[in-house]
């Protein structure tokens, strides 16, 4: 097990009825005014913006809004939200959705105090220092946004979707009532738990040794949401079934998977990145396609791994760990296939003509890889091998 430091700040709000307590919350932290960030209004929908709205108004919050957030949230929004923000003088920000808007929310919170060109603290190492104090309603499980201080932005003039992090960008407290997501549709609850997994198979193929621990975490939270996910494709307002998987979501991102290793590999969600930065891909979908094609290409560089991967997730023992390394992808990918995701590019309407693209937009990263460094010819081949 490699050193770290485990420093997790975010408070969590979890379970039935516990939005009500949002305006509470702000007080405590001392905010009088809010700015309201949300999505394309599905909680205008499902009830949950006006319950926000009785609970800051009992509490005497004041609050303005920014609303309109795209999945693969954009950076003119963030900019619109930056603007809006001071102009209005607001203490605090208030996310109410996915992964999409609490990204879109952590860089308002970060661009309020930043002296530089917004786009800089995702391209360069001159990264948010300080933000606004952010507050979460999450509706949509999947990214762990809502406990961890990373940000993914699209940048839709340059079309690059990079991530930023830091200390700042964690929320200050996150509230998960997962009665919210009975009113997910099913690509989305899907969409979540493909991220969600591909969170954990981060951290399992970077590549650390003697990290037990860790493993078995990730191994639970993997069976977890596998087994959550088929109750939940059936019966969408199984309350426990719903419950265990968004908490399982969160676990996957929020530190506790990474402590110990060399920090997860990654290869996979920056190829993803570039496929949701020019083709719009949403990012659960882009993920079942582009890491099957990443395990497939690199398992023989930890076969160990993989070998228990197949063994501690889907009971796969033919004795030959090689065998085992690829039956474990294959069941994957035909689980996958079983939730009704794409498993190739060309489903989703992508060519081989559309490679050439894609391998640009990825290399232009620092570097891509822990358990492999990825050359440009690997980044072309797992591209290839996911049409
Ligand atoms: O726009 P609204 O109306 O909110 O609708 C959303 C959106 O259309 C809808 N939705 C959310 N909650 C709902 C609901 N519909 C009905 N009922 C509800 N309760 O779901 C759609 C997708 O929402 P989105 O926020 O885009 O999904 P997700 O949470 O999967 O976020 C994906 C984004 O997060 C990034 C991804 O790249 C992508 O841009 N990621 C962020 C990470 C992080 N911050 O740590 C890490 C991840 O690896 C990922 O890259
Ligand atoms: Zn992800």
């Amino acid at each position: 097990m490699n050193n770290f430091i485990f420093q997790n700040p975010t408070k969590i709000i979890f379970g039935k009825e516990t939005i009500e307590k949002i305006g509470d919350e702000l007080k405590k932290n001392n905010i009088k005014k809010v700015l309201i960030h949300y999505g394309g209004g599905s909680i205008k929908k499902n009830g949950v913006y006006d319950k926000v709205v009785i609970s800051l108004k009992e509490n005497n919050i004041e609050f303005i809004e920014v609303s309109g957030v795209k999945p693969n949230p954009r950076l003119s929004k963030v900019i619109e939200g930056i603007e809006f923000a001071k102009k209005n003088n607001v203490d605090g920000i208030l996310a109410i959705g996915g992964g999409s808007v609490i990204d879109s929310a952590k860089a308002i919170a970060g661009g309020f105090f930043y002296d530089d060109y917004i786009w800089n603290a995702f391209a360069t190492k001159n990264r948010f220092k300080k933000a606004l104090p952010l507050f979460v309603i999450l509706t949509l499980s999947a990214t762990g946004s809502e406990m961890n201080g990373n940000a993914v932005i699209t940048n839709e003039k340059t079309n690059q979707k990079w991530t930023t992090s830091g200390l700042a960008l964690y929320p200050k407290v996150s509230i998960i009532d997962p009665t919210v997501q009975f009113s997910l549709p099913k690509k989305q609850t899907i969409n979540g738990a493909v991220d969600a997994i591909s969170h954990a198979m981060e951290f399992y193929f970077d590549g650390t040794k003697n990290n037990e621990i860790q493993l078995q975490l990730a191994e639970s939270i993997i069976r977890t949401i596998i087994t959550t996910t088929e109750i939940l494709l059936g019966n969408p307002e199984d309350y426990d079934a719903r419950a265990n998987l968004v908490w399982s979501a969160t676990l996957a991102l929020n530190g506790l998977l990474s402590t110990g290793t060399k920090g997860g590999d990654w290869s996979s969600h920056e190829l993803e990145h570039s496929l949701s930065a020019l083709f719009d891909v949403s990012h659960g979908e882009g993920l079942a396609i582009i890491f099957p094609a990443w395990l497939k290409y690199n398992y023989n560089e930890h076969i160990e791994r993989f070998d228990r991967f197949a063994l501690k997730i889907f009971n796969i023992d033919t004795g030959n760990p090689s065998i085992d390394a690829k039956l474990g992808i294959e069941t994957l990918i035909e689980w996958y296939k079983k939730i009704g995701q794409p498993t190739t590019l060309k489903e989703i309407g992508i060519t081989e003509n559309n490679i050439d693209k894609l391998v640009e937009n990825a290399t232009q990263k620092e570097y891509i890889g822990r358990l492999k460094r990825l050359s440009k010819e690997d980044i072309i081949n797992i591209y290839k091998l996911a049409l």
